[in-house]
């Protein structure tokens, strides 16, 4: 046999020697609920009860649909009925993108046997835009007109902190191009197509940004030409979430000044071009109850289908609503009264209403109960594996081999493969984990209340997670919110953060506890907290708000464990929140989480996330190399960084409970008035 020739063997070593270069690690964060989303679309008809049809796959998250007159990609003969061609938004390995499903739904002709029916239940699935072949971007809110996909992408960087890359974009399907219609330094939220396809209407934060809001953007609505955006005005000053009736009427939301969520008409002037004044607006649906999201129809111009909260449901439904006779209709509440359904769309006829639920819940169907326990998510960071938890404040163990978190309440250690689960103590309210990189099987966590004050019962504890039952060891005193503890390379010390001396600073105690050795590593009348020391022993990283104390504003800061060398390493802008850094394996790299990105969809659209703007973000400690690894429009945060490449495979796991059990936005909370019967809104 002759030997191979030098060359291969070159090119192997060169092979080998990039790997090498780049040593594979992984991130795990977390995102709050998301591991209990099963979003699939949904409709029912509007006139008479009629029957629930699932539309879309249940296998994938799928939300924000659209119901399409016609298959721009094929238009296959059939013995079926006219199939419903619908576009959405779907989550397939981490990360969304745009499909249009024919469905071959049987349910739409109710004539025929219901088990026949089933049988011939049949779709054809088309990606549209997005996905794993493309670059990772968070995708929403599409429409379809004739040949071209108008819909929201945060493709582009805006270069700038604290601004949105939410842009509105359209593709043509049959060439695959792409126009960017937002114009650059703007962000556009929840585009809606007139029914000739001539103008689109956003909400847009416009050109003065976003000023931090969650409950409520305070966006405008601008209309622009959808050929290419042009002609681009403001129409409706506070408004969102539009939807057209005719080429000059739509409706949208926003929050009334007596502080209900409500439904307006906006009507342009014939005359072009229109100005904000000349636009007439009108409330249409009554204080009372919360009405938001509208969807109108454009053969029935007087109805319009809303999501709802009222007074008497913790639950989101789906009404729908006769603006001449001022009643509403109850959709989706005898369906399934204890589930959310959210952001309805009309078919181009108006016989039905389509919205997204979780699968199977609410209602008699089965119950859905494993939840994703690690979720993979692409990323483009070669090397780099990256995971959602279902759990809070993940740690890897010095090998990479075990995760230990927290589940608010309870500590857990688990297999970074997702075996061999432990409960160390399912009950205590403990928040951060940490291993000691020198002993094995000791994880430091807090023990007391989280977001609480200097002087709240919080202290640090070492646990010892690999014996049979694991033991406690309590290493400060005091209870003054000592908490975030994490430790030097060489297990010795263990930096803090603490409220001692009446504000949360950080300090650095002997790892066998305060009473071994306690120095003061920050001080200053401001909050120094989530620290993380790097791998090779020099730094603490850290988030503060000693620019802005008190203003709820943090940016990430660098110091050396002997109080030298005092740096900032990212402000995400003026009132700016970047929270939760740590390191990479090889101490060159910190992970966090960050407002950089604004937010990137109405979060009155989303279940409740107290932080719908938190992305996860790496960078060199130099500030070079800013990269957004999670696009989506949900609250991701506390991530950790480890030394071990994770196999890139979802890990479920029973969890026993019903899958959909997240909160509804807070902020629609209506809660009954010391007077008894009267309802108030939270907060109003
Ligand atoms: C998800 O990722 C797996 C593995 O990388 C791949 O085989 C699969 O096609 C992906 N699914 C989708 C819908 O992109
Ligand atoms: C502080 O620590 C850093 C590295 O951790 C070192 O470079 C520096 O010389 C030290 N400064 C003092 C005053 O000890």
């Amino acid at each position: 046999m002759k030997s191979p020739h030098p060359i291969i063997f070159l090119i192997i070593f060169f092979i080998i020697d990039s790997n090498a270069a780049k040593p594979a690690s992984s991130i795990v964060f977390t995102t709050l609920g998301r591991s209990r989303y099963a979003f699939d679309i949904f409709s029912l008809p509007i006139t008479t009860t009629g029957t629930e049809i699932q539309l879309t796959d249940g296998n994938s998250v799928n939300f924000n649909g659209y119901f399409a007159s016609g298959n721009p990609i094929s238009n296959p003969t059939t013995v079926h009925t006219q199939p419903t061609h619908l576009v959405y938004v779907t989550e397939r390995n981490g990360s969304s993108s745009i499909y249009l499903d024919s469905v071959y739904d049987a349910g739409m002709d109710r004539t025929r046997k219901r088990s026949v029916l089933e049988a011939e239940l049949t779709r054809s699935q088309h990606r549209l835009v997005g996905g794993s072949s493309g670059r990772i971007s968070m995708k929403d809110r599409p429409s379809l007109v004739g040949d071209y996909l108008v819909y929201v992408s945060t493709h582009e960087e805006t270069g700038v902190g604290r601004t949105s890359w939410a842009a509105v974009y359209s593709t043509q399907l049959s060439t695959g191009l792409t126009r960017r219609l937002t114009p650059q330094g703007v962000a556009d939220f929840s585009p809606a197509v007139s029914p000739s396809g001539l103008w689109t209407a956003v909400a847009s934060s416009g050109e003065d940004g976003w000023g931090g809001e969650v409950e409520e953007l305070n966006t405008d609505i601008y209309v622009f030409l959808t050929r290419d955006g042009s002609s681009r005005v403001k129409v409706v000053e506070h408004g969102g979430w539009p939807s057209w009736v005719d080429d000059s009427t739509f409706f949208f939301h926003r929050k009334s000044d007596d502080g209900w969520w409500s439904v307006y008409k906006a009507v342009l002037p014939q005359k072009k071009p229109f100005t904000v004044n000349s636009v007439v607006t009108q409330r249409v649906t009554p204080a009372g109850l919360h009405s938001f999201t509208p969807a109108a129809s454009v053969t029935k111009k007087n109805i319009i289908a809303v999501a709802t909260r009222r007074a008497n449901s913790d639950y989101r439904h789906i009404e729908l609503y006769d603006i001449v006779s001022g009643t509403f209709k109850d959709l989706t509440r005898s369906v399934a009264p204890r589930a959310h359904h959210y952001n309805p769309f009309m078919s181009p006829d108006s016989s039905r209403v389509g919205y997204h639920k979780c699968r199977g819940s609410g209602s008699n169907k089965k119950m859905i109960t494993n939840d994703m326990f690690l979720e993979n998510i692409h990323t483009p960071k070669s090397g780099i594996s990256l995971f959602r938890i279902d759990g809070s404040f993940p740690s890897f163990s010095p090998d990479g081999n075990q995760i230990a978190y927290v589940g608010l309440p309870g500590l857990y250690v688990v297999n970074s493969d997702g075996s061999d689960h432990r409960e160390i103590a399912p009950d205590i309210t403990a928040f951060s984990t940490a291993w000691n990189p020198a002993r094995k099987g000791v994880v430091y966590t807090s023990i007391g209340p989280t977001f609480a004050s200097v002087a709240t019962d919080v202290d640090i504890y070492a646990v010892e997670v690999d014996t049979d039952e694991p033991t406690f060891t309590k290493l400060t005193f005091g209870g003054q919110n000592n908490a975030f503890p994490s430790v030097s390379p060489d297990g010795k010390y263990i930096v803090f953060r603490s409220g001692r001396s009446g504000h949360k600073n950080l300090y650095i105690m002997s790892a066998l506890g305060e009473k071994d050795g306690l120095t003061q590593l920050t001080n200053g009348p401001w909050t120094d907290t989530m620290c993380n020391w790097s791998p090779d022993g020099d730094h603490i990283a850290f988030a503060s708000d000693r620019h802005n104390p008190g203003s709820g504003s943090f940016a990430l800061y660098m110091v050396h464990p002997n109080g030298t060398g005092l740096q900032q390493l990212i402000h995400s802008g003026s009132l700016g929140r970047t929270n939760h850094p740590w390191f990479s394996p090889d101490g060159k790299s910190v992970v966090f989480t960050s407002d950089y990105a604004g937010v990137s969809a109405e979060p009155i659209s989303n279940p409740h996330h107290y932080q719908p703007y938190g992305d996860i973000f790496t960078m060199k400690l130099d500030g070079s190399e800013l990269t957004r690894l999670t696009h989506n429009s949900y609250e991701d945060g506390t991530p950790c960084w480890g030394p071990k490449f994770m196999k890139p495979k979802d890990v479920e796991w029973p969890v026993g409970k019903e899958k959909c059990s997240f909160d509804d936005c807070t902020f629609l909370d209506i809660k009954s008035n010391s007077h008894g019967d009267e309802k108030i809104q939270c907060g109003g």
